[in-house]
């Protein structure tokens, strides 16, 4: 499969998250291109089918800088999107309490109103439970590419 990645990370904890998950979903055949800066233009969402969405949250509920611009560019054109399915894996931090996860949860609120298909569970994970994020993702990832194949 092709699948196009935004990464979105403040710090680097989903930076990590996804450079594993790239280099894990490449050892099993797939192609991966990262989408980690630009708008909507750079990211092509046109082009491709599936999409793995691997955010931070920052700020109160927001999505991390580096893939803001894209997101508001999705807020503002709402490009239609039928024909992308998508899988997520979203970090945030319970002690946020009413903001958890919410940038993952943005991405999921902007992605269905573009009319794209969620598939698989996504995967929010905590900070203060989920110590190591990225083998949470890698052991989640066979789920997901089992509910796109299935
Ligand atoms: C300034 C700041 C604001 C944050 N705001 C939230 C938040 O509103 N909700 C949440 O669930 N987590 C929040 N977090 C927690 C981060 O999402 C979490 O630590 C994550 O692992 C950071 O990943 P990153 O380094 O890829 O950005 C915040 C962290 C920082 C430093």
């Amino acid at each position: 499969m092709q699948i196009r990645m935004i990464v979105g990370s403040e710090m680097g904890n989903a930076e990590m998250v996804g450079d594993l998950v790239k280099d894990e979903l490449e050892a099993l055949g797939h192609e991966v291109e990262v989408v980690s800066e630009g708008g909507l233009d750079e990211a092509g969402l046109d082009a491709c089918e599936t999409l793995l969405v691997v955010s931070s949250t920052t700020g109160l509920g927001d999505v991390p800088q580096n893939v803001e611009g894209l997101y508001d560019e999705l807020v503002a054109a709402k490009p239609d999107l039928g024909h992308l399915r998508y899988g997520l894996v979203g970090m945030g931090d319970r002690n946020y309490k009413d903001t958890f996860c919410g940038g993952p949860k943005k991405w999921i609120e902007i992605l269905e109103a573009c009319g794209a298909k969620p598939v698989g569970e996504a995967l929010l994970l905590d900070a203060t439970d989920h110590p190591a994020p990225d083998e949470d993702a890698i052991a989640w990832l066979p789920s997901w590419l089992a509910a796109l194949e299935g």
